[in-house]
This record gives structure tokens, sequence and C-alpha cells, in this order.
């Protein structure tokens, strides 16, 4: 046996990760069809998980609370080897990746609301002056009048 695969004892059924996680058997499932985590199977087919699943899990976890998506969270599994528990610096690595990504998506917020407090009171919802309904106007610079009809050949 190689020194470094886990005895029989260290692994743990999915019931066994699920309770220790706090997330379901069906989101486990889940998690290993998006490849996010990976079981080997007993002779009789069932899962079974090393323990650095469950810090796995946990990142998963965490980016849920922050509404980091499981694509995202795919990305920086990537870089992590497969068969071992993420350790601080990967943890520190990936905090600082997200920690970014919340505070773009701050930003995006401020921003939005910015242009909301436009609105108060208004009601107008007009294309041509709400830049929350029109936030680019493209076609505003333009001028007036329709742009986006298909030109009709004349002969
Ligand atoms: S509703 Fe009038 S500017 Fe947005």
């Amino acid at each position: 046996m190689n020194d470094s695969a886990p005895s029989p004892t260290d692994l743990l059924s999915v019931g066994d990760v699920s309770r220790r996680t706090g997330v379901s058997v069906s989101a486990l499932h889940f998690y290993e069809r998006e490849g996010l985590i990976s079981a080997t199977r007993t002779s009789g087919g069932q899962r079974r998980y090393a323990r650095h699943v469950i810090r796995r899990v946990s990142v998963i976890q965490v980016a849920k609370r922050m509404g980091i998506s499981l694509s995202e969270v795919a990305d920086v599994f990537a870089d992590l080897p497969p068969d071992r528990m993420p350790g601080k610096t990967d943890w520190r690595r990936i905090s600082e990746r997200w920690r970014g990504r919340l505070e773009a998506r701050r930003q995006e917020i401020e921003r939005m609301e910015n242009e909301l407090v436009e609105c108060i009171g208004c009601g107008c919802v007009s294309l041509r002056s709400c830049r929350v309904l029109n936030p680019d106007d493209e076609l505003g610079a333009d001028g007036a009048g329709p742009r986006l009809l298909p030109e009709i050949p004349t002969d």
C-alpha cells in the first residue's frame, strides 16, 4: 500500500461527511457530479471520501455564503492538489481572490445605488433619461429616433 493513500479507516461515508459538514447527502452528490469533491467506491459501490473532503466542503459553504458561484469554486479547486486538504497558504490565496470579487461586487452595488437615487421620486422609467433602465445609453449619443430597426434596401 502507498504510504500517502488513506487507510480504509480514514475514509468517510457520505453520511459521515454530511453529519460533519451539515451539508445534505444530495448536495454532496451534486458537488461530486460537479467535480468539486471526489470519492472512491467500496466493492459494494458505496462512496468513500478522504477526510480532506470535509475542508473542501467547508470552503464550498463559505463560497455559497458569499455568493461565489460553484464555477468560481471549481476554478480555485483546479489549482489545488486533489489528494490533500487545502492548507493555510491555499486558503489565503483563495480568500484574497474572493475578497477582490466581493470588492468588485460592492462597487457595482454602490454604482447601482447611486443611479437608483436619481430615480427616487421620479417614476419616469424613461429609456431616454433613466440611467437605471438604460445604463449605457449607447444609442442616446446618436440623437433621437429608432436605430435598432433593420435597414430596408431601397432600389
Ligand atoms: S425613473 Fe426617472 S430617472 Fe429613473
